[in-house]
């Protein structure tokens, strides 16, 4: 199976039948960030079920929908819902949400989720501004036949996550009822969480957020040259950096307590993105 322009063109052509105006700005909602959508102005919602060659989202705090609509006077597109390696997905297919958005226009993509804090510094509740990534697991999401009309064979990630974006994400939050830190996010496959002794192997590497997402959309934006800002909603300690076991109520529970908050300060980011 090839992710072509063909393929995820299918998608495109779909939603372009439905909306009225071209989205410049793609948002992907983590794990119990689904409020953040209903700051969404005149939303036109689509389940994902309905768009042609698009994937399904089975885990039941990502509700499964694309939602277009203006934030900040700005065209956007979010998913509320993403898709996972661990719910059997192919690395390569997870580039598919992130093409579709480039053949709908998408110029800056903003992805979310919710990570275990490996920095002993950081606290359930703060926000991490993604500077880079790790990931040692796995296949790239761009194996396989190139598909050159989103970008070349062998492509640069050493400013992926767009410099001027974090700085500019950096800045406004200073007024931001939030703590914020700029760290690196480690990926790990899942589902289950990680064992204190890969906790331990992944601060030593650098790690500061951890989590199952977000790695593969990120690089298939770095792929197409989309801009790119992340950011991991601490929801919990990484496992053993506090003797307590991990719950997904707590990822659940720490992420809706801070989603109001998170939303004003996105939409904010959102009104100063060029
Ligand atoms: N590990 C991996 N993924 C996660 C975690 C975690 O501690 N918390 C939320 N998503």
């Amino acid at each position: 199976m090839k992710f072509d322009k063909v393929y995820c063109g299918k998608a495109a052509e779909y939603l372009k039948t439905i909306i009225p105006f071209e989205p410049e700005i793609g948002i992907i909602l983590g794990s119990g960030l689904g409020p953040l959508s209903s700051s969404i102005e005149d939303p036109i919602v689509i389940p994902y079920a309905d768009i042609p060659n698009f994937l399904t989202s089975t885990v039941s705090s990502h509700a499964g929908k694309m939602i277009f609509g203006r934030i900040a006077g700005k065209h956007i597109m979010c998913m509320s819902g993403r898709f996972h390696y661990y719910e059997g997905y192919n690395f390569e297919q997870l580039v598919l949400p992130v093409r579709v958005m480039k053949l709908m226009g998408v110029k800056t993509l903003i992805v979310t989720n919710a990570a275990g804090g490996a920095n002993p510094s950081y606290k359930p509740g703060d926000v991490m501004i993604i500077k880079d990534h790790i990931k040692l697991n796995g296949a790239s999401p761009l194996r396989g036949p190139n598909c050159s009309e989103f970008g070349p064979r062998f492509f640069d990630v050493s400013d992926m996550y767009t410099k001027s974006l974090r700085e500019m994400a950096l800045d406004l939050a200073k007024t931001s009822k939030l703590t914020f830190h700029e760290g690196v996010y480690f990926y790990m496959p899942g589902p289950q969480f990680e064992t204190p002794a890969e906790i331990r192997a992944i601060q030593i590497m650098g790690g500061d957020s951890v989590g199952m997402s977000t790695v593969t959309e990120a690089l298939a934006a770095a792929h197409c040259s989309m801009k790119l800002l992340g950011f991991s909603v601490i929801s919990n300690m990484a496992a053993g950096v506090k003797n307590e076991a991990l719950t997904t109520e707590e990822v659940d529970d720490v992420t809706e307590a801070i989603s109001e908050n998170f939303s004003a300060y996105i939409a904010s980011v959102i009104e100063n993105i060029q």
